[in-house]
């Protein structure tokens, strides 16, 4: 599909009209097989430097649109632009200009840290594979200072930390290059209440002092309340709302919304 979509000097990522659908045609008769899409003609624009949270009902293509902007997944039709570039999977190569520019963290960051491999090598590999310098071991210390561990971690094994120091690890390796864009998906399901107010504070003054866009998935809406000023909504793969998030908590304007707030005690009160 041809897109008439032209960037402003503001916006940062733009996705543009994209489809995904569940699995690939394998039936005989195709015809009689509708395929069900995942993400459905969902377009968006993050603009730099915003925090955006993005909530929807477990299955509704979250996962699914996160991996898609950042081309870990195909898509099936549409575009998805970087500063006006076009963006598709590809080689870590071809890739590299956007790993720089838009990192990740997983659901689950923990589970993707390798238990042997000590600190300091987790956090340099970024470097080593996306930095222009190079010039990487400066930089370590001060990239577990900003997620509040200390230097003595650098030389402890990945399997020895806990959860919530993994967590703070995962952050530090999305961060140590300074992308852009963070896309976090659910950083702090799994933790205990007060780590999951840490590393929502943690993730609101880094995002400050590097002045990085945040993408937010989360299924706390009283996270994305103190961390996000806009919020979107999906349901079944589309996006049914997108505001700013005070008015999206005090006045809901769509149904399945109000349903989403309703789930979450004393929310609409608290932000009044
Ligand atoms: N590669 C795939 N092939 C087929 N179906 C998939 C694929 N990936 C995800 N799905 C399906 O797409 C839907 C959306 O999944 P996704 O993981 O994006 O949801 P989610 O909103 O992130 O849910 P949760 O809140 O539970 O993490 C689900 O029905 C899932 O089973
Ligand atoms: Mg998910």
């Amino acid at each position: 599909m041809n897109s008439s979509f032209k960037f402003a000097t503001h916006d940062f990522i733009h996705v543009d009209n994209i489809t995904k659908y569940r699995g690939r045609a394998v039936s005989p008769w195709p015809q009689n097989a509708p395929k069900s899409a995942i993400l459905e003609h969902l377009s968006l624009t993050l603009r730099r430097h915003e925090r955006v949270g993005l909530v929807g009902v477990s299955g509704c293509g979250k996962s699914t649109l996160l991996k898609a902007i950042l081309a870990l997944e195909h898509i099936d039709n549409g575009t998805i632009y970087c500063d006006g570039k076009i963006v598709t999977p590809g080689s870590a190569r071809s890739l590299r200009w956007y790993r720089r520019r838009v990192q990740y963290l997983p659901q689950e960051p923990a589970s993707t840290l390798p238990p042997l491999m000590r600190i300091k090598d987790i956090l340099s590999e970024p470097l080593r594979r996306l930095s222009h310098s190079g010039n990487a071991l400066p930089d370590l210390a001060q990239a577990l200072e900003q997620v509040e561990l200390s230097p003595g971690f650098l030389d402890k094994p990945a399997g020895s930390l806990s959860g919530g120091q993994a967590q703070r690890v995962a952050l530090a390796r999305a961060l140590i290059i300074q992308p852009v864009f963070l896309l976090a998906d659910e950083p702090v399901s799994g933790l205990d209440l007060p780590l999951r107010e840490q590393i929502k504070s943690l993730l609101l003054r880094v995002a400050e002092e590097n002045r990085m866009g945040l993408l937010l998935v989360s299924h706390d809406i009283s996270m994305l309340a103190g961390l996000c000023e806009r919020t979107l909504v999906m349901e079944a793969g589309k996006i049914i709302e997108d505001r700013p998030t005070q008015q999206l908590l005090h006045l809901p304007h769509h149904p399945h919304t109000r349903q989403l707030l309703k789930a979450v005690p004393g929310i609409l009160s608290t932000r009044l």
